[in-house]
């Protein structure tokens, strides 16, 4: 009750404008009053005339408990003041070990406690990018409420979060992290995102501080490889990749996490025009940037240090405040700052930012805030009671996307004998995808627990593993270089199948649960193939013959080329990982006690030759057209050019009509508004909900403009038979962009206007700009 109450709240706030692509003035940081600011300003000096050069430094420092760091060095050097920071410690009792040891250092400055809550913490939520297949606000902002509520409550207060990289590329692993490819959609949910954790004031009981990540532009490397180059123009990084870390600061967001790739051959580490030119000067950041681990050693692999002292340097004056895990302002800044190398005032910039986002989250106030006295500790810190199970089950029914159902083979009726296959049917580690923080494997809902629940003695359920992830032994390997997150069943792959062959046989419907094992999606999981192992799809073939209805159940954190997939099946339904309830949420759609709704935040291409593939594309000087095909156009020759599953797209177990689009004027005056309308009908049996979405095209520019861009959705609920009417307001600032020389202007001219329930299928009108 309590958390749906802050989700209203939060919601009312969000009729100001989302984001701004225009450089706005970022209210104070958290919101705090101006004679709040002038205090603690005051506060701050004060301090920092008291601190030594060692203590100054040693706010620079941010630390992680590791093999190479053990707990009792870091305590040992919190009491020497040699701390800022500490992350991944996440437990109250852990942290107030080393919170005890505060009061031994001369000025008693706590450090912050900080981790990578990125899609829950005790409680995991569905992946990002699943959270974002439900264009659903209330949805977003009640899952980064309660990974808050429940950080706060382990006595952290800082997250490592929201991740808002766009990605064209879904080569590279890290697309689960963020909310897929395109500019409005990953903005919004980045806005919401920061201030459903900090609320409003991020030394709330219930806030946690956000650190927007990775600025900038990690989400573009090359062919989609791990830490690779970026290189792009200024009109393209401005006009999509830049809105979304924009639009988590105009939120509010006090942190930046600074990206580990090079931007145009500078490194972002070393990157003073991203740290201070277009983040503090345009953008008026006031907080704190933080390098990502062990980045500023990495300048001299990058080639732009000749050693770690000159990366040290280039670093602190560049702008990262904060040095992530390789200790090399603690090594290096003394001596620097002695040479005249660094500057008094770099280091004094940088502490200032680490104490203003302290004294932000009220840790001068109170430094046990968040933890309070050992007594109110929790017994079980994994205890089932700190878990929000409706609301995870909530949540992930809103991330399940239908792809494909033909002939309604979905929902399935809760009778006669189910055959539940696969590798991913049964796993609960794969469930919680990758960056689950502190959520217990043991504690998620599998797709097998989540259909015996749902059918209780109504019906059958065999279930049979029919394959491993994958019988390449190098690939295994890899996933399980760093921790047991696959383990194969012994038998051979035939003697799987055979079992899988007979249980399916005995069953009306196969359900087989396929795709990717968490660990093929994530931090330094780049793949050049994006299909489902062969393993699996030589079991999809056996069941496929037995002749069985075969519905496919997809668990992966990308999207897959899944034409072959899509031929055979009868249904789809995708479902990223899902988190602790899952497996519940799973079983909900499949049994149709939730009818699906979720949308595509990213295009499935149908080879990974197409990437990129996304929707805000440009035309071309010579566009293809399929009506009229000719040789000498942009495409492949060998497959069409669009994708398998179109930016949008996503079925319901209703059908909805959307009529044709009226304006409210033929032209647009610069400060007048036009209203597109749609009427949306369901015209099926079953009550549904869908996601309206607008999209513009600026069909003559000075530069070249999408064919679509997405500038406007909203989701609504139709019963049987019921009809909405839909308007979106679109004023001349919707029509801006950055042109060559980064201007941000709107220009005169036709501006194409599509509504529809994807991004494909559209009804069209058209306005002038005057
Ligand atoms: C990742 C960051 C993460 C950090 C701390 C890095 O490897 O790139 O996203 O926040 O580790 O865990």
């Amino acid at each position: 009750m309590k958390t749906h109450h802050i989700i209203s709240a939060l919601f009312l706030t969000l009729s100001a404008p989302l984001y701004a692509q225009s450089p706005t003035t970022r209210p104070e940081s958290s919101g705090i009053p101006q004679l709040q600011v002038k205090a603690r300003d005051a506060f701050i000096s004060g301090l920092m005339k008291k601190m030594t050069l060692d203590e100054k430094i040693g706010q620079l420092n941010l630390v992680s408990v590791g093999p190479d760091n053990p707990k009792e060095k870091i305590m040992a050097d919190i009491r020497a003041g040699k701390v800022g920071g500490v992350f991944n410690t996440v437990t109250k009792p852990d942290i107030r070990r080393m919170q005890d040891q505060v009061q031994f250092s001369r000025l008693k400055i706590p450090p912050f406690y900080a981790y990578d809550v990125v899609h829950g913490q005790r409680t995991v939520f569905p992946i990002s990018l699943g959270l974002a297949s439900s264009w659903d606000m209330n949805t977003v902002a009640l899952s980064a409420h309660i990974s808050a509520e429940e950080a706060a409550a382990d006595g952290l207060n800082m997250t490592f979060s929201p991740m808002v990289d766009i990605t064209r590329d879904p080569r590279w692993g890290r697309v689960s992290e963020g909310f897929g490819e395109d500019t409005f959609l990953t903005s919004r949910m980045a806005y919401v995102t920061v201030k459903a954790y900090q609320g409003d004031d991020a030394s709330g009981p219930e806030s946690v501080m956000a650190n927007v990540k990775h600025y900038a532009l990690y989400g573009a490397v090359e062919g989609g490889r791990e830490y690779n180059t970026v290189d792009m123009s200024l009109s393209r990084m401005f006009n999509d990749y830049m809105p979304p870390y924009k639009a988590a600061i105009d939120a509010g967001a006090d942190g930046v996490m600074v990206a580990l790739n090079s931007v145009n051959g500078v490194p972002a580490t070393s990157n003073a025009w991203l740290l201070k030119d277009v983040l503090r000067n345009q953008w008026n950041f006031k907080g704190l940037t933080v390098s990502d681990h062990g980045a500023i050693g990495g300048l001299v692999k990058h080639g732009v240090a000749e050693n770690d002292r000159q990366a040290a340097a280039m670093a602190l004056k560049a702008g990262v405040d904060m040095d992530m895990a390789d200790d090399m302002y603690g090594k290096y800044l003394k001596g620097l700052l002695k040479d005249g190398l660094v500057s008094q005032q770099d280091i004094d910039r940088a502490v200032r930012d680490v104490l203003t986002a302290k004294w932000d989250m009220g840790l001068f106030a109170d430094p046990y805030r968040h933890l309070g006295p050992a007594s109110t500790d929790p017994v079980d810190t994994n205890a089932e009671s700190r878990l929000h199970r409706n609301e995870a089950r909530e949540v992930a029914r809103t991330s399940l996307v239908l792809l494909k159902n033909d002939n309604h083979t979905l929902p399935l009726q809760k009778k006669g004998t189910l055959a539940l296959i696969g590798p991913l049917a049964d796993s609960q580690r794969d469930m919680m995808g990758s960056w689950s923080a502190a959520g217990v494997a043991k504690q998620s809902v599998t797709v097998l627990k989540g259909m015996q629940d749902a059918l209780g003695d109504k019906a059958t359920l065999l279930y049979v593993r029919g394959s491993n992830i994958t019988n390449d032994k190098n690939i295994y390997d890899f996933l399980n270089s760093y921790d047991k997150a696959i383990t194969n069943d012994p038998r051979t792959p035939q003697q799987m199948i055979d079992e899988a062959v007979k249980t399916a046989d005995k069953a009306d419907v196969v359900v087989a649960v396929v795709g990717e094992s968490q660990g093929m999606s994530s931090e330094a999981s780049s793949r050049t193939e994006i299909d489902i192992p062969q393993a699996q799809i030589d079991l999809l073939k056996a069941l496929k013959a037995t002749g069985k209805p075969l519905v496919l159940v997809l668990m992966n954190g990308r999207p897959l080329t899944l034409s072959w997939e899509n031929d055979i099946s009868n249904a789809m339904l995708e479902t990223w990982y899902s988190g602790t309830e899952g497996g519940h949420a799973i079983a909900d759609v499949l049994f149709g006690d939730y009818n699906p709704s979720g949308k595509l935040p990213m295009t499935f291409p149908r080879a990974v030759g197409q990437i990129p593939i996304y929707n805000s594309m440009l035309n071309t000087g010579r566009p293809f057209n399929p009506q009229k095909p000719d040789k000498y156009t942009s495409r492949y020759f060998d497959i069409p050019n669009g994708p398998l599953f179109p930016f949008g797209y996503g079925l319901s177990y209703t059908d909805f009509s959307v009529s044709n689009v009226s304006l409210s004027s033929t032209t647009l005056s610069k400060t007048g508004e036009i209203r597109a309308s749609v009427t949306v009908k369901n015209t099926g049996k079953v009550a549904g909900a869908t996601t309206v979405q607008l999209y513009i095209r600026d069909v003559t520019a000075s530069i070249s403009r999408p064919v679509k861009e997405l500038k406007g959705f909203e989701k609504i609920d139709l019963q049987p038979g019921e009809e909405k009417r839909v308007t979106f307001t679109l004023r001349e600032k919707d029509l801006r962009f950055f042109d060559n020389q980064i201007k941000w202007a709107s220009e005169p001219g036709k501006f194409n206007v599509f509504i529809g329930l994807d991004s494909v299928n559209v009804k069209e009108n058209s306005f002038q700009l005057k």
